[in-house]
């Protein structure tokens, strides 16, 4: 029998699109867009929302049933509350998440909240204002906070906040971040840092995570928390009196890519089988000459035969993957 549903050679079922709505940001965190290498797409190349809208309910036919919203930074396109409310009407999508660098957060919670989106993921790697400056090039670390505290209080569960550890850079601070899980409910995610996209000459700046376990050890022991069959990659742990979590994201250290059950769309239109690998497959094009659903469902089903067994993205980048964290969204 066909295979109706978006399971790739290796069994694993692709059930969650990750959608970056667009490349711009208004920050420049130097892991992720470093020196601005890329030209921003011009607006007419960028997915509108109708397009994505689309691209969705076919995947939805397909087996999607969870999506989360990236950029760039998504809360700096226009349109995008009313967009998300679309996306949460849309039958057969179960989970609908928002990843944020939180700079618009607080001024958007009402609106954010009334698109029925629960789980936001923000990413802050430093709880100093000067140190903030010095990874995202702009002075606005208060409102990101302002931002994080407010989003707890209006019931947003749960909260995830992604931490990048870069040696040099917020490694002094790491058992502080950690510290942050006593206090709030938050989750608190370390990612390995991936070179990619010309951050080549970084290579020496990572922190992997048994290292980063190891800095964080004074404040007790990890337990660890049983994983649900919806969670993402992250190894999640919790010290024994926190309200909230750690976990770690390992591509590096410990892929976790045979278990990996995503697929990417890119503000551009592309729709790629592997964060780690610069095989995309070019959506955009065949939808602007008006093809049919069956043929979109035909482009997910040849981007799934597509997705690699492994990524191979090596501490240095040494495959050179050449595209830039900031145009997928992570
Ligand atoms: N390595 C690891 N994580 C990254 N992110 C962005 N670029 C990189 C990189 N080069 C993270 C951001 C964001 C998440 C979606 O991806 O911190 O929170």
């Amino acid at each position: 029998m066909l295979n109706t549903k978006l399971i790739d050679k290796y069994n694993r079922n692709l059930n969650y699109l990750r959608i970056s709505i667009t490349d711009r940001c208004n920050l420049k965190c130097i892991y992720c867009a470093p020196h601005n290498l890329v030209p921003k797409l011009p607006y007419k190349e960028i997915l509108s929302y109708e397009e994505i809208l689309r691209i969705v309910k076919v995947g939805v036919r397909l087996g999607i049933s969870k999506v989360r919203i990236t950029g760039g930074e998504p809360l700096v396109r226009k349109g995008v509350f009313q967009f998300l409310k679309q996306l949460t009407e849309i039958e057969g999508l179960i989970d609908i998440s928002l990843t944020t660098n939180g700079v618009l957060l607080k001024d958007n919670i009402e609106k954010i909240k009334a698109t029925g989106i629960e789980r936001i993921n923000i990413s802050v790697d430093t709880l100093y204002r000067e140190k903030f400056i010095q990874i995202t090039g702009h002075d606005l670390f208060d409102n990101v906070w302002e931002g994080i505290e407010l989003a707890q209080k209006m019931g947003f569960n749960p909260i995830k906040l992604n931490v990048v550890p870069l040696k040099g850079v917020n490694e002094d601070e790491l058992i502080d971040i950690a510290r942050l899980s006593f206090i709030y409910p938050f989750h608190i995610r370390f990612i390995e840092y991936m070179p990619m996209g010309g951050n080549k000459t970084e290579k020496d700046r990572h922190l992997l995570a048994p290292e980063i376990k190891r800095r964080i050890s004074p404040l007790g022991q990890l337990i660890a928390v049983e994983k649900k069959s919806n969670d993402g990659p992250a190894e999640r742990f919790k010290f024994e009196t926190a309200l909230g979590e750690i976990g770690f994201i390992r591509p590096i250290s410990q892929h976790f890519c045979n278990t990996c059950n995503r697929l990417r769309l890119s503000a551009s239109g592309r729709l790629r089988p592997c964060l780690l690998s610069d095989y995309q497959e070019d959506i955009k094009t065949r939808l602007r000459k008006g093809c049919s659903d069956k043929e979109l469902s035909e482009m997910f089903f040849k981007a799934v035969r597509k997705k690699p067994s492994e990524h191979n993205l090596t501490y240095d980048n040494s495959t050179g993957i050449s595209t830039q964290m900031s145009t997928i969204g992570g």
